[in-house]
Parts: structure tokens; sequence; C-alpha cells
């Protein structure tokens, strides 16, 4: 049984979608172990503690970014997570952080990545014109949005759209894009080449150069 540490900011509906895959058997052999937030007043750690889970509030005001990511660490470590998931968590990682979690962090982006990184991913897509965007589930290294791609999944841009229909139609996206990456990095049969992820039936994870 692998234990998922979820890290959030706010509403939480990436963590929803996480909980109910592993209910629905799409996620085999996990469970939730903590759901943490730096925000007291995230909704999806309301919905975490409704749900019989243990949430947590680790707020980052007046730490520095080191400081608070060895709260948090430690945390994780306390409920021996092995694979952390960001979920709508809206703070910039420490390499430190990183290092504690090598190829075991994932983060769910609202963009075809390498396109669109940073805030407001769908925002920007559309006021750019794009006429396909999507997602992508990464592995977190130490840049922005930037770790070897998991998962990626297209939405088509319609003539109808504005930024907020295109938003909600990425994120039904995105609730299928996670669980897909999660039972994929569990089960740990691909390996990294460069930035590349390639399946292979080796059972544990090698970081090739
Ligand atoms: C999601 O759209 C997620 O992709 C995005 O925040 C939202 C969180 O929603 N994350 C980022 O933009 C990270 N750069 P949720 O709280 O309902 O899961």
């Amino acid at each position: 049984m692998k234990n998922l540490g979820i890290l959030l900011s706010g509403r939480g509906s990436n963590f929803v979608a996480i909980a109910d895959s592993i209910a629905a058997g799409r996620i085999p052999d996990a469970r939730i172990a903590v759901v943490i937030s730096n925000r007291a007043d995230a909704l999806g750690l309301e919905t975490a503690r409704h749900r019989g889970l243990t949430a947590l509030a680790i707020p980052s005001k007046g730490k520095t970014r080191e400081e608070h990511d060895r709260e948090v660490v430690t945390a994780l470590h306390e409920h021996k997570v092995d694979l952390v998931c960001l979920a709508g968590y809206m703070r910039l990682l420490s390499p430190w952080f990183v290092q504690q979690f090598p190829a075991r962090i994932l983060n769910i982006h609202p963009s075809l990545l390498p396109a669109f990184p940073g805030l407001e991913a769908q925002q920007q897509a559309f006021a750019y014109g794009v006429r396909v965007s999507g997602c992508t589930v990464h592995l977190v290294d130490e840049e922005l949005d930037h770790g070897a791609i998991i998962v990626q999944k297209t939405v088509p841009v319609l003539d109808t759209d504005d930024e907020h229909t295109l938003a909600d139609r990425i994120l039904e996206q995105e609730h299928i894009a996670y669980a897909e990456a999660i039972k994929i990095v569990l089960e740990g049969k691909f390996e990294i080449v460069g930035r590349r992820m390639v399946k292979s039936q080796k059972s544990e994870v090698e970081l090739k150069k």
C-alpha cells in the first residue's frame, strides 16, 4: 500500500478526484495519508476533514521558504508519504524539498506545458488565441512547471468558449489525467531518459541523465 501526501492551497477539486479514483479502484494499492495546506482557510482542507482524512494547515506566513518546506516535509515523513501530489498548491518548492522526494513529487498544471507556465494558465491560453489547450501532470524538479511529463490531455478551444468555460473543460480532463499519472508513477514501470518518460517493464524508476 503506497501513501499519498496531497498539498493544496484552495478548492481541492483535484484532491477530491484523486480520493474518488482511489475509492473506485482506478489507483490501486494507494491511500491518502495526509492532506496539507499552506492556507488554513483552504476549502480542500475542510473537504478532507469531512472525508475523515488527516488534514493539516501549515501556514507559510512569517517563515522563509525553506523553514516552511522543512515543516511540510517533516509532516510528510511522519505520515510515511511515498508520493507527494501537488493539487493546486500555489507555492514554489525549494530545491531542498524536491531533493527529499526524488522523482516522487507530481504536479498538475492547466496547460499543455511548456506553453503557459505560471499563474492563470487557462486565461493565458485563451488570451493568446490557441485552438487547443489542455493539462499536464509532470514530475516536479527544481524549476517551475518544468519536470518530466507523465500525462497530458488536450482540450479544444471552441468558438463559443470564454476563459471560464475553457477552464472548466480543462479541469474535467485534469481530474482524469491526475489519476492516470499517479497510477503510472506508483507502478514505476518507466524510466526518465533526458526529460522523456519512457515506459518499460522495469519495476523501479531509474533516472538517466
Ligand atoms: C487546477 O486547475 C490546477 O491545475 C491549478 O490550480 C487549480 C487547482 O484547482 N494549478 C496550477 O495552476 C499550478 N501551477 P483545485 O484546487 O480545484 O484542484
